[in-house]
């Protein structure tokens, strides 16, 4: 029988539910634009280059791309600073382009969301030159300002490890507000002027044809404008302070009033910070906010609880992952929706982290992409995780842009911190070990620019590129494509519900999907040694749908040994009587 039969006899098997939507059957792609294509040479990836490759972006088979953010900045934060939220960055092209692109996505059957910053614009946005100008300029209530004469502000820190989040500036003699870098001012939610401008930008790309927005850092908008010390009870953790503005959920039912609930549009939020209940109160349906949110529990498991800059890989259990994520799963079991990611621009590479990436590269890459793929939530595949791109781990601090990791280098530097040490952990940690350019082949730099690429490419690019990949049928590429059919092909995939099994293991990780009378078994050893793993008595299995090695798998007497990384998907059948 043909595979393509098989899928249709599955799909009988299978009811769909009433409550489909686009957004929950997407399968994400998460495009970083300046490190996925250069088109001019100048080193930096851009728009046309983004248009020159969409037909390797169709081949994947993805539905909808994050495309990260294109609007004009003076990339203190690589884009995460926006100086005019109405046109494009000058590095990435121009609107003309955007437009083709934006075209020749919708052509291949493709959305896309653009990535919107809400809580800070950048310093060079019109909006705080205005504002900083003078204490009575028309735009000073767009930010965050508290005047040197009341004396020091209460203490706020900065994420990215500036002095604090308040900077003085002697133009009005006082200080403003920035969660982020000192060119990152927050802006001032609590003003609806703002608001309805925020507004306006999103209308403004929705009526463009945009499909839906990534939320950058949502949960931090809004805050208390009195600026009163930090309660005691976030003193631990200051940051989940932010993530409680008292106004934050009366902006997204307003946010959804006035635009969301005009289109027909997708919407996931950057939530770090957030427990399981206050995730559905984002994303319950009757609430009226946002549809789905990403969290960051598992994107610190491997990492030291007192200092998320550096590694504690001998502390990673997967007990705890499979906690992490049977929990979330559980948060939206009956409402709202969550998202399934491994990575982002935000952290280190997928396979470094979670998988072996010497070894086991290409095994664990499937592996990890067969989790992704088949769990409940929307999935978002990483740019370069589809060919198992590694951790660059660079030597030196001069190598690194992020400023994330440069602030923090220079604050060690300039307290007799250990600065090799750091280097070391951000081998591990840094955000821009998933910044280095895209692998299109083994030319020079990749094939990612005919320029100086604005970061180093991985020196592995040689052997793991996208044109070796497309050649050898056993490739990670392959794989992804086969597997992300397979999800697009079973609804169970995306609708069933999801059940733990093998709790206590930490080398299986294994769950079950059913959607009426179909059900899959979802079978991964996450580990370096052969692993046997033993079906529940009333279990049976039907048939093999995948297996990330090439030899079939046997049972005997219930029992199956899975190699190291192996990943399989059966269909199975529980006798309930
Ligand atoms: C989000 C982005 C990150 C950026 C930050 C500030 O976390 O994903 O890259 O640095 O917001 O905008
Ligand atoms: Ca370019």
């Amino acid at each position: 029988m043909t595979a393509n039969k098989n899928i249709e006899e599955d799909k009988k098997k299978e009811s769909y539910p009433t409550n489909k939507t686009w957004w929950k059957e997407a399968i994400v792609y998460q495009l970083y634009p300046r490190s996925f294509k250069d088109s001019n040479g100048d080193g930096i990836g851009d728009i046309k280059g983004i248009i020159a490759s969409l037909d390797y972006l169709q081949s994947l088979g993805i539905t909808v791309i994050w495309l990260n953010p294109v609007f004009s900045s003076p990339n203190d934060d690589m884009g995460y600073d926006v100086s005019d939220y109405r046109n494009i960055m000058t590095e990435m092209g121009t609107m003309n382009d955007f437009n083709e692109l934006l075209n020749g996505l919708h052509q291949r059957g493709i959305k896309l969301i653009a990535d919107l910053v809400l809580n800070h614009t950048s310093d060079e946005h019109d909006w705080f030159v205005q504002s900083k100008s003078s204490r009575n300029n028309p735009y000073r209530n767009y930010y965050h300002w508290w005047p040197a004469e009341k004396g020091v502000p209460p203490r706020r820190y900065s994420v990215f490890h500036e002095e604090g989040a308040w900077t003085y500036d002697n133009t009005t003699d006082s200080y403003y507000l920035h969660y982020f870098s000192r060119k990152q001012p927050d802006l001032n939610w609590e003003n609806p002027t703002v608001r309805k401008e925020m507004y306006e930008v999103m209308k403004f790309w929705l009526d463009k044809g945009v499909d839906g927005f990534r939320l950058d850092a949502f949960t931090y908008i809004s805050k208390d404008n009195s600026y009163p010390e930090i309660p005691e009870k976030y003193k631990e953790d200051p940051f989940s302070y932010y993530s409680c503005g008292p106004g934050l959920h009366n902006y997204l039912q307003e946010m959804n009033k006035e635009v969301f609930s005009h289109y027909d549009l997708m919407t996931v939020g950057e939530a770090s910070g957030i427990t399981h209940d206050q995730a559905l109160l984002f994303t319950a349906t009757e609430r009226k906010e946002i549809q789905t949110l990403y969290h960051f529990d598992h994107a610190n498991w491997g990492r030291n609880k007192n200092n998320l800059y550096y590694p504690d890989l001998k502390n990673r259990k997967l007990t705890d992952l499979k906690k992490i994520f049977s929990l979330w799963d559980a948060a939206f079991e009956n409402d709202g929706w969550g998202a399934v990611y491994l990575t982002t621009h935000d952290q280190s590479r997928m396979v470094s982290r979670f998988g072996n990436d010497t070894t086991y590269r290409n095994e664990s890459s499937k592996l990890l992409l067969t989790f992704l793929l088949s769990m409940r939530g929307t999935p978002y595949i990483y740019q370069g995780d589809e060919i198992g791109m590694r951790n660059i781990r660079f030597e030196k601090i001069g190598e690194y842009k992020d400023l994330h990791t440069i602030n923090y280098y220079h604050y060690l530097a300039t307290t007799g911190g250990d600065t090799q040490a750091f280097i070391e952990a951000q081998k591990e940690t840094a955000r821009d070990n998933s910044r280095t350019p895209f692998q299109w082949s083994n030319q020079k730099n990749a094939g990612f620019t005919n320029g100086t690429p604005w970061i180093n490419v991985n020196p592995d690019y040689e052997s793991i590129n996208a044109r070796n990949a497309e050649n050898d049928p056993a490739s990670i590429l392959h794989y992804t494509r086969k597997m992300i059919a397979l999800r697009k092909a079973l609804p169970v995939l995306v609708y069933g519900d999801f059940n733990l099994l093998e709790k206590e293991s930490e080398t299986l990780f294994v769950f079950t999907r059913r959607l009426a009378n179909m059900q899959v078994l979802v079978v991964l050893n996450f580990s370096d040694t052969e692993t046997a793993f033993t079906l529940r008595a009333n279990d049976k299995i039907v048939k093999e749908i995948i297996n990330n090695y090439n030899e079939q798998t046997h049972f005997e007497n219930s029992r199956v040994v899975l190699k190291p990384w192996q990943a399989i998907l059966y269909e199975c059948i529980t006798d309930e009587s």
